[in-house]
């Protein structure tokens, strides 16, 4: 006789081609990116910047980007763009017409004329390992919840293996309003508790050096969190 089966973790159905035949289906627009919600943009892009802004990092450059899961570089165009004139970003994204709006020559002009645009790496984060020391900041936002609990714990070993002294890797994601995380079966993706992130970052010798709560959003979204990580 079998006991009571402990219930699926939340992360058991993640499926990358799922993940990938979702992304590719929808539009390479800012609406696209966020799920009909391009009106959040702005509020969004403001607390970044803010939230940034409270890290008071060095500015001594080389100051290298990677914007991770940057889909058509909403991010990398409104906010680490503009940064300062010193910034190269490199763009981790597995959605091949998501960067391609990135490569076209029509778009992200001033800034490729600047050298702000650095390498693009067609691959997701679980294949994705950052170059040692080499970055001053790497901007994960709204998709590690396309990687199980197991793979964002070695993926984030590696992004701290990939920041340089004094650098960060920041987690901006929705965050889970129920007691536990939650599979979304539309994108194959799971929303995280604040509790189960904290946990994952410790797992990976991450500490939390600040953390924020994304304000102005609609009260029917999810709770965005802000989190500033670097190893303990
Ligand atoms: C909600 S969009 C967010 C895009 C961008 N970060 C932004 O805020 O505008 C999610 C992005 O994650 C990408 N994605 C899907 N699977 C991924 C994976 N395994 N690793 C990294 N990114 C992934 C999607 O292609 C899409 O561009």
């Amino acid at each position: 006789m079998s006991g009571p089966e402990s219930p699926k973790p939340a992360d058991a159905d993640i499926d990358t081609q799922k993940q990938l035949d979702y992304w590719n289906s929808v539009d390479a627009t800012p609406n696209g990116m966020l799920g009909g919600f391009e009106h959040i943009s702005r509020i969004d892009i403001q607390g970044s910047k803010n939230f940034f802004g409270k890290l008071k990092l060095d500015r001594t450059p080389p100051m290298r980007i990677a914007d991770c899961g940057a889909g058509i570089g909403r991010i990398t165009k409104h906010f680490l763009a503009k940064i300062n004139n010193q910034v190269v970003i490199d763009i981790v994204e597995p959605v091949k017409k998501f960067t391609d709006e990135i490569e076209s020559p029509e778009n992200f002009k001033e800034e490729k004329e600047a050298g702000k645009i650095g390498q693009i790496f067609n691959v997701g984060l679980k294949d994705w390992t950052p170059e040692k020391g080499a970055y001053w900041m790497i901007w994960n936002q709204w998709c590690v919840g396309h990687l199980t609990d197991a793979a964002l714990v070695e993926y984030f070993k590696r992004c701290a293996e990939g920041i340089q002294e004094g650098g960060v890797i920041v987690v901006k994601e929705n965050i889970s309003n129920c007691p536990d995380d939650v599979y979304d079966e539309l994108d194959s993706s799971v929303t995280r508790t604040d509790h189960k992130f904290r946990a994952l970052f410790k797992d990976a010798g991450l500490k939390v050096i600040k953390t924020e709560v994304q304000r102005g959003l609609p009260s029917s979204l999810f709770q965005v969190r802000s989190y500033a990580l670097r190893p303990q």
